[in-house]
């Protein structure tokens, strides 16, 4: 009894490693629990990764005030350009809207509960070329 309760606990214990060991943004393997994040493209974001994981809304939503109201435009936090980088294409070559449930912006945000209206107004795929 004593053994198997213990190698019930182990597992368990087992587990919570596992988990809080997983770091958020790598991709998740098999656990449906947790976001499965496909890397963006290039090497890098515009900011270190553990800073755009915590503090990406203040970048953009920052811009957006400073774009829409002091005219400020800059390039390195757009929004247009978050979405070259982190879009998918499907078999077709096609790409997949950012905000589908498995993409990148929305991988995250669901696991979150994050509700954002950004894309009723924005294009949610690069401007085809
Ligand atoms: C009601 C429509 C609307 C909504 C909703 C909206 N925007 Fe915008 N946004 C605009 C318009 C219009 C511009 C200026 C034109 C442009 O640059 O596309 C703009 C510009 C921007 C820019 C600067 C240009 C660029 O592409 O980087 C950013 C960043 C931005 N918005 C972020 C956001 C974010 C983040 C949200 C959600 C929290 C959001 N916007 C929601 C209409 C909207
Ligand atoms: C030049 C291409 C590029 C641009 C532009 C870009 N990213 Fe990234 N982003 C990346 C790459 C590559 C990574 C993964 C870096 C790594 O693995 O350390 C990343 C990582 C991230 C992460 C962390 C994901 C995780 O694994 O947890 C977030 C959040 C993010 N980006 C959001 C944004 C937002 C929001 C914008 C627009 C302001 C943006 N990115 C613009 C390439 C880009
Ligand atoms: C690594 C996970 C992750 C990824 C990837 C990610 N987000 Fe987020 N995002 C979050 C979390 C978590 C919050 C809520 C943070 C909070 O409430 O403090 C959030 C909040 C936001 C907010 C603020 C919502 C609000 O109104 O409060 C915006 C805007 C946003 N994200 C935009 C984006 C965009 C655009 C992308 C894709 C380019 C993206 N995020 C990708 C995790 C992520």
């Amino acid at each position: 009894m004593t053994v198997r309760l213990l190698s019930r606990l182990g597992i368990g214990l087992a587990w919570l490693v596992l988990l809080a060991a997983a770091p958020l943004g790598v991709a998740a393997g098999d656990n449906p629990l947790l976001p499965t994040i496909v890397p963006g493209k290039g090497d890098k974001c515009v900011e270190p990764t553990d800073v755009m994981r915590r503090d990406h809304m203040e970048f953009i939503l920052h811009q957006r005030d400073e774009t829409m109201h002091r005219g400020i435009r800059t390039t390195r936090h757009s929004l247009k350009e978050c979405i070259e980088c982190h879009v998918q294409t499907d078999d077709q070559g096609n790409y997949i809207p950012i905000n589908d449930p498995q993409q990148f912006c929305s991988s995250c945000h669901t696991y979150a509960s994050v509700k954002m209206d950004c894309f009723q107004c924005h294009a949610t795929t690069p401007e085809q070329k």
